[in-house]
């Protein structure tokens, strides 16, 4: 767990972490719901800031400069005060974002954990009933596989709680979280 930041005693923000499928989006709106504080999905915030969507961005501007551009909205965004993030799952590969993440005064980040068959099979209903998210990564298991491993490692060594995204439904663990966030 958290080995660089000791949790802050004044939170002004919460961060989601986890790979796609966690629920990030789903426990964000929640706990934004609870606490009225304001929730910023860093997917939709980066279409909303350029006004065009992530296919497009990836495609004129490469995987590259598209994660680029994440990490700039990135770093604005953990200075935001009452605030629930959640960015995309890929955001915590980049040193650069795990850094800003570090450096985030009064940010309590809740890693949202479950099995890779779990999550997989989440996204691809998700895909299947919604169409929505840009998940490039969705359709190649293998490379997932790859880096639902590196990322977890990441994922729990950057967050001060880390919670069971499959036995716990979005709502309750909208609740444990803002708990655990002010305990102590
Ligand atoms: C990605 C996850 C997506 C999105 C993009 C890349 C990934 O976000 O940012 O498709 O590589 O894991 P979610 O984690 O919100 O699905």
């Amino acid at each position: 767990m958290c080995d660089f930041n000791p949790v802050q005693r004044e939170i002004h923000r919460i961060v989601l972490t986890g790979f796609m499928g966690a629920g990030k989006s789903a426990v964000g709106r929640l706990l934004a719901e609870r606490s009225g504080w304001e929730f910023l999905d860093l997917d939709t915030h980066i279409e909303t800031a350029t006004g065009k969507r992530a296919r497009e961005l990836f495609d004129t501007l490469g995987e590259t400069g598209f994660r680029q551009l994440e990490c700039d909205l990135w770093g604005r965004a953990l200075q935001r005060r009452q605030a629930i993030l959640a960015p995309g799952g890929a955001v915590i590969d980049k040193i650069a974002n795990q850094i800003l993440l570090a450096e985030s005064q009064g940010a309590f980040v809740a890693f949202l954990d479950a099995r890779f068959e779990t999550l997989m099979e989440r996204c691809l209903q998700q895909e299947r009933e919604e169409g929505g998210t840009y998940r490039p990564l969705l359709h190649n298991a293998e490379m997932a596989r790859v880096r639902y491993r590196e990322r977890r490692v990441l994922y729990a060594k950057h967050a001060h709680g880390v919670f069971d995204a499959a036995e716990n439904s979005p709502k309750v663990l909208a609740e444990i979280i803002w708990e655990a966030a002010f305990a102590s």
